[in-house]
């Protein structure tokens, strides 16, 4: 697809981007964009930036790559870069934007982020400077810690959302019970390091901080983390048999169509029953998983930008993506679709279900408490080596008879992999 951009369109990009007159599309300049968002929630959500950009006068090059969690999207991208066709701009987050930047083949983008500072929490603000200059723009929050229940199932079995570990068990007992397939769970490591995770969690922040955030052998090794091991091993044995690779929308379809009863899963898993019509507690019910009410794992989804042509200074597309990204109206509409919440915390919550009001009461209630915690599943914690060695051992110990004790000796071995 070429674009051509006659001056009149050009105008119009102008009143539309509400930019500065240097950053008026170049016509025909193409924006690359290396994303994993491939489910139909996630599908929906990126073409708003798609459409956005496409207003702006700037030819949009999808380079989706499958695989939720993205490791595969992080694979292609190293090849992109490799090989010397670097994208404009790529998912990335969490430490790994650091790594990249380090690398030296980002560029800054400053003049796009004024007013960021003031607008999203100091964590994240932190996350995507290099240097003390802004490399990546940040899309949104998504909860990770979340338990989704089909409610009708709920209703079926005269259950309650689960507050509590026995409460939760009593519940998958009564959906087995009916036929249901108490816990939708997809076998792939990152879906079985969510669940592990928030188990983790249900320990207490305290406990959370120590031994994912500090790594702290004594609390490695403790009981208490013996006891997150009998609990994962606990709950697989309520998965049906076909778990194994299963992607985690397909986990989600369960739930929506109540052949699943519940399924632990960042809220993202909204986007999904958003993109079926389903409604916040009319179908579907969120609540925080067993014992982590007061704590908030998350991952802030965020756009990088690739130097292009060798130069060192961000192009009119990727200035245009970063302001539009952190733009209300986008940050807005993006979040409708994904599940999330606007990572600005000015954008007004109004046309937002339940969930997401409790997703931002809980983010806002978590920062203060200091129980807002960055996710290590999702890449916001630890080196890639670190965070693969942990999630080698709890994907194992998933899929094997292991004893709990033998995965705590694991672990804390994994922990020190660096
Ligand atoms: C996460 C990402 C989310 C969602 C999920 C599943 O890493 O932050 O936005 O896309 O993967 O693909």
């Amino acid at each position: 697809m070429k674009c051509t951009l006659t001056s009149a369109a050009a105008a119009v990009a102008l009143v539309i981007a509400g930019t500065h007159a240097a950053e008026v599309a170049q016509a025909g300049e193409q924006v690359s964009v290396l994303h994993w968002w491939t489910s139909g929630g996630e599908s929906k959500a990126i073409r708003v930036l798609k459409d956005d950009m496409s207003k702006q006068g700037y030819e949009w090059k999808d380079f989706a790559v499958a695989g939720g969690s993205g490791t595969a999207a992080m694979t292609a991208l190293k090849t992109q870069v490799i090989s010397g066709n670097a994208p404009t701009a790529a998912q990335i987050k969490g430490p790994l934007i650091q790594d990249w930047a380090d690398q030296g083949v980002l560029v800054t983008i400053d003049q796009a982020a004024s007013d960021w500072k003031a607008h999203i929490p100091a964590q994240i603000d932190k996350d995507i400077k290099a240097d003390g200059h802004y490399v990546a723009a940040p899309f949104s929050v998504h909860r990770i810690n979340w338990l989704w229940i089909n409610k009708a199932d709920l209703d079926k079995v005269g259950g309650t959302p689960p507050t509590t570990w026995p409460e939760f068990f009593a519940l998958a007992d009564k959906f087995r019970a009916a036929g249901i397939t108490a816990v939708a769970h997809g076998g792939q490591p990152w879906q079985d390091m969510t669940i592990w995770e928030t188990v983790v969690l249900s320990q207490g922040a305290e406990f959370y901080r120590k031994a994912l955030i500090d790594l702290d052998q004594k609390t490695l090794t403790s009981p208490q983390m013996v006891q997150v091991f009998e609990t994962i091993q606990k709950i697989r044995t309520y998965f049906d048999k076909a778990y194994h690779g299963r992607d985690w929308n397909l986990a989600t379809a369960m739930v929506i169509s109540g052949a699943g009863g519940m399924q632990f899963m960042g809220d993202w898993a909204k986007g999904e029953f958003a993109n079926a019509n389903k409604k916040a507690d009319v179908d579907f019910v969120c609540a925080p998983a067993p014992g982590t009410s007061n704590a908030y794992t998350y991952t802030a989804d965020a756009f990088v930008f690739f130097q292009q042509n060798g130069k060192k200074d961000a192009t009119p597309g990727q200035l245009a993506m970063a302001k539009t990204i952190m733009s209300p109206e986008f940050q807005e509409q993006f979040s409708l679709n994904k599940g999330s919440i606007p990572v600005r915390l000015d954008v007004p919550m109004d046309k937002f279900d339940s969930c997401a009001k409790k997703s931002r009461a809980d983010e806002q209630a978590t920062i203060k408490s200091g129980g807002f915690f960055p996710s290590l599943a999702f890449g916001e914690l630890q080196s890639p080596v670190t965070a693969g060695a942990i999630t080698d051992v709890v994907t194992n110990f998933m899929n094997s008879n292991e004893d709990a004790k033998e995965g705590v000796r694991k672990l804390a071995a994994a922990a020190k992999v660096k």
